[in-house]
């Protein structure tokens, strides 16, 4: 896929602005604060919907301004697509999705446009901090993978947060007869995510441990990942069911449901021990890379071209060897690279370098 032009206006520190990058890897170099990530962050927008740093679409929109617009052009084999997102200060307008023309209404409408694979400072917490982040890595990709996924997903959660509801009145002294109807709806949302997870996590899997020992250079670290559920590929309905009954005076008692994908996890492992409490510093930035990287092959395949690349201050944090096998990997596809020392980017073979700082992006 072929990003050909970006256009912000009143994203955080641009006011507005319009990038056309090239083919191959464009570097954009600058300080802290210059504003390199918000550029990344805006083409993430416009792929999934959200940023990959906030919860909060109203961080986005540049201060002191009302409202945000990102444009973004991609070229794809199947023709050109055009999308756009605003985004409202005021909390009670929803975001509106303008695709190929026509406005749109569902967040699903915009998944699969354009896909992306961002790489950054903060997927280290892929590989360190608690289930959740694995999960969101997880949904994001099959997302963008299957748009049913991203529809599958939204039925789940929505169903889970009713039955949370009900469980809560029934704490309170309201009736349990609609109990059961909210476990059968539960369960079937909570079929496909789990077929479809597992599914995805043996694919990254097959990936990840020879993306693992291509960076770092270690055959013998056989880095692998398992999808953890209480709930089995071939019956999870089934299972659901008998675990919510099992558990179902706990789930009262503490009002919340206590099985389900939204509690599954990713495992990871190095060699047959837990990466999460033995790895090195190293060894999680090396798995974090081979997770993200399995991401790319995983949509390259699906859809038969390479999804853009966000670099986000990565290249700094690896030698030049690591770097030049990360640069290796991903070169079918268009890059944006950002990095604060113009030495970061050396072997990765420019055919573009921007400097970024007070809200303007300018060709050096
Ligand atoms: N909503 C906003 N409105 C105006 N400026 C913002 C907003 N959000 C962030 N910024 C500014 O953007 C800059 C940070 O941009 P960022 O892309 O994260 O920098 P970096 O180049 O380090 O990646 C900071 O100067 C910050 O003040
Ligand atoms: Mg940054």
């Amino acid at each position: 896929m072929r990003l050909k032009t970006l256009r912000l206006q009143n994203f955080r520190s641009y006011q507005n602005l319009t990038l056309t990058p090239p083919e191959g890897v464009t570097v954009i170099v600058g300080e802290n604060g210059a504003g390199k990530t918000n550029l990344l962050e805006a083409v993430h927008l416009c792929c999934l919907g959200r940023s990959h740093r906030t919860n909060d679409d109203q961080d986005m929109i540049r201060r002191g301004e009302e409202s945000a617009a990102v444009q973004l052009f991609v070229e794809r084999r199947d023709g050109t697509h055009d999308i756009g997102v605003r985004l409202f200060l005021n909390q009670r307008r929803k975001k509106l999705l303008h695709i190929n023309g026509k406005n749109a209404s569902r967040m699903g409408d915009l998944i699969g446009h354009a896909t992306c694979v961002i790489f950054g400072p903060e997927d280290l917490s892929v590989v360190r901090d608690g289930p959740a982040v694995r999960r969101r890595f997880l949904d994001m990709l099959l997302s963008q993978l299957q748009r049913a996924y991203f529809y599958a997903l939204q039925t789940y959660n929505a169903t889970l947060r009713q039955r949370n509801a009900l469980l809560k009145e029934i704490a309170q002294g309201g009736s349990r007869a609609q109990l059961a109807v909210w476990d059968e709806q539960l369960a079937q949302a909570a079929a496909p995510l789990v077929r479809l997870r597992a599914q995805t996590a043996r694919a990254l899997d097959e990936k990840a441990f020879r993306h693992y020992a291509f960076i770092s250079g270690r055959e013998e670290e056989c880095f692998r990942l398992t999808y953890q559920s209480t709930l089995s590929e071939e019956e999870p309905q089934v299972d659901m069911l008998r675990q919510l009954a099992a558990r179902r005076e706990e789930e009262l008692r503490r009002m919340t449901t206590a099985v389900g994908p939204h509690r599954d996890d990713l495992l990871l492992t190095l060699s047959g021990n837990d990466l999460q409490a033995f790895g090195s510093q190293g060894q999680l930035r090396t798995a974090a890379l081979a997770l993200k990287l399995s991401a790319f092959d995983l949509l390259n395949e699906s859809q038969g071209e390479p999804p853009l690349l966000l670099l986000d201050d990565v290249l700094s944090e690896l030698d030049p060897l690591r770097r030049r096998r990360l640069i290796d990997r991903v070169k079918t596809a268009q890059v944006l690279l950002t990095c604060t020392d113009r030495s970061d980017f050396i072997g990765a073979e420019p055919s573009c370098v921007l400097e970024a700082g007070n809200g303007q992006v300018i060709q050096i």
